[in-house]
């Protein structure tokens, strides 16, 4: 055995006595309980803008004919799709923003959320692919508006602004490329 082998078999080994002796002392808590209680460490906003907001421009753009260049633009392609797979999940969660817990509790909120993670689902073939259907891509693009517009809509009336424009938002507005 190499020694390379040795170092990767060890932890495990270990892990597994502690999780054997862990069975022995306390059962383990359901899983369902455990999973209600994750919160996340900023507010549902901050995922919003953080998350959503930035990684949904890539989308459009490609939904706009801007299209990826070599692999390190559709890295950045594929990482926004699954931005939106993982930001339907992580907007279900609640943070530390003012209303959070009941959005969270609210059963249309928690349907817009899953319809993004699909949306994300779906659009991960294309991205896989490297598919060029620039027509795929806008109608990725046209539900994925529809989304953000109908949870708007329903939980946040008012134009979403506070004077901030991502950079690559600008980029599009002016026809650059959102890909440097
Ligand atoms: C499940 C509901 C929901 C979905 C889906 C959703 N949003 Fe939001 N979004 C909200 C809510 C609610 C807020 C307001 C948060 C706050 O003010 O605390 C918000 C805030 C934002 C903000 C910040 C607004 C501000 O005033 O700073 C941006 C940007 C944003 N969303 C973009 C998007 C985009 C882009 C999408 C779609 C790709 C999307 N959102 C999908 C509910 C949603």
């Amino acid at each position: 055995m190499n020694r390379l082998k040795v170092l990767s078999t060890l932890p495990l080994c270990a892990l597994a006595l502690a999780s054997c002796q862990q069975a022995e002392e306390a059962p383990a808590a359901p899983a369902e309980a455990s999973l209600a209680q994750v919160t996340l460490p900023v507010s549902i906003n901050a995922a919003m803008v953080g998350i959503i907001d930035q990684s949904a421009d890539f989308i459009w753009a490609v939904g706009n004919g801007d299209m990826p260049r070599n692999d390190h633009d559709w890295d950045q392609v594929r990482g926004a799709v699954y931005d939106m797979i993982l930001g339907g999940q992580v907007i279900q969660m609640e943070g530390t923003g003012e209303f959070d817990a009941q959005w969270v509790a609210n059963t249309d909120w928690q349907t817009h959320s899953e319809d993004l993670t699909r949306i994300g689902q779906d659009a991960l073939p294309l991205v896989e692919a490297k598919s060029e259907d620039v027509e795929a891509w806008r109608a990725i693009g046209d539900r994925l508006v529809q989304n953000c517009l109908a949870c708007h809509e329903l939980f946040k009336p008012e134009v979403p602004s506070q004077g901030i424009l991502h950079e690559s938002t600008e980029r599009e507005s002016r026809g650059i490329s959102i890909f440097d």
